[in-house]
């Protein structure tokens, strides 16, 4: 049976804030923790008293709001809700099972793309569920972290239900980021940043250990979420647009307008630690990050190379270079770093539409949807 007077912080990873028992002095006010660093007899909380981080406020409690921007997002994601059995995939098993529906570099691409992002969304969800979340003492980011969480779920779910109606071979779409030279890079450099703050031992709380943090967010937030995922997208949407894998195209066109928001929460979040722990954003951190961001930006081109050794669908890997520029410089910006390549643009403007996609529209005909969340429940 769990006691409220062991200390959780050290022996769990997970925390449950319950405030201490009264006079419970903690031993550091870690976000891990995220305990309230008053006794429970002590004051009410206050908003302003709310941190991101290393904060000491009750994180069981939401309200009184601080982060109305996290909240907002929260309840735009529920708002945005699907499911990818919704989506007929009836075309695109009849275009995969025709022998002349797509040529070899099509398909070698459709495989290569699903090789990444089978197993992307689970790193994701992990990184979140066991690393991120418990180093935020902010309950409005949480709530949303846990929506965030069930949507890689459902990511996860998409990619799989594509591998399963085309019948695709399951260990060799699953194995490919152990086994795909230019998507295990991409993931060996992950990795590392996933490994810190899933570390049971790691806690906030030194400026060394919150820039780790800070680092770690930006990577998943602006590489990861921001920059990984271009080229596939762009790939899969770019067949939609020559009405190939409609059904695919659609589930990964729900997919980049979830992701477009957890980058965005992500970039919120880490402007919020800024504002409140500017000592954390020194002129060494911020040429580690542009180091961090000209690497990425090189992965994600050899990925780029790898998918598409010819030219594919009008599309061909010089034409990415140029776009993972262009999106690299954008996340620059949005975190207040000085743009890595000036005057990159943007060989792809019909991708920023697809980022504004609205929840009923049908792009690709598919089918008409229209989300229906919590459903209509009969008593009788
Ligand atoms: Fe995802
Ligand atoms: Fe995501």
């Amino acid at each position: 049976m769990l006691s409220f007077d062991d200390d959780l912080g050290v022996k769990s990873a997970p925390s449950l804030g319950m405030p201490p028992a009264t006079g419970y002095v903690p031993a550091s006010p870690v976000a891990d923790v995220a305990r309230p660093a008053t006794p429970a007899t002590g004051r009410r909380i206050k908003a302003e008293d709310k941190r991101v981080i290393n904060g000491g406020t009750d994180v069981n409690q939401l309200v009184p709001f601080k982060y109305n921007w996290a909240w907002e997002k929260y309840i735009s994601a529920c708002a945005n809700h699907w499911m990818p059995q919704e989506i007929n995939m009836t075309r695109d098993i009849a275009l995969w099972k025709d022998p002349n529906g797509l040529t070899e570099d099509e398909r070698r691409l459709i495989k290569r793309n699903l090789g990444f992002f089978v197993t992307a969304d689970s790193l994701a969800a992990n990184n979140i569920v066991l690393g991120t979340y418990r180093h935020i003492s902010a309950p409005e980011c949480r709530q949303y972290l846990l929506r965030q969480a069930f949507e890689e779920a459902i990511h996860t779910h998409a990619y799989q239900y594509i591998v399963e109606s085309l019948d695709l071979d399951e260990g060799e779409v699953f194995n490919a980021y152990h086994e795909v030279s230019s998507i295990r890079d991409k993931d060996e450099f992950l990795i590392p940043f996933i490994d810190t703050l899933t570390d049971p031992a790691f806690k906030t709380g030194t400026p060394v250990n919150d820039q780790k943090l800070l680092k770690s967010l930006i990577v998943f937030s602006c590489l990861m979420e921001g920059l990984f995922f271009y080229v596939g997208f762009a790939q899969i949407l770019a067949l939609g647009r020559q009405n190939k894998m409609t059904g695919a195209a659609e589930q990964y066109m729900y997919i980049l307008r979830d992701e477009s928001m957890h980058c965005n929460f992500g970039i919120d979040l880490v402007n919020q630690i800024k504002l409140e722990n500017p000592h954390l954003w020194t002129s060494e951190f911020r040429d580690e990050i542009q180091d961090l961001f000209k690497k990425a930006v090189e992965l994600e081109y050899r990925y780029a190379e790898d998918t598409m050794p010819r030219g594919v669908l009008g599309l061909n890997a010089p034409m990415f270079k140029e776009y993972l520029r262009f999106v690299a410089n954008r996340r620059c910006q949005q975190i207040g770093i000085d743009p890595l390549f000036p005057g990159a643009t943007n060989p792809f403007p019909w991708m920023s539409e697809m980022v504004d996609l609205k929840k009923e529209r049908n792009f690709f005909e598919t089918r008409v949807i229209e989300y229906q969340t919590g459903g209509a429940l009969s008593w009788d």
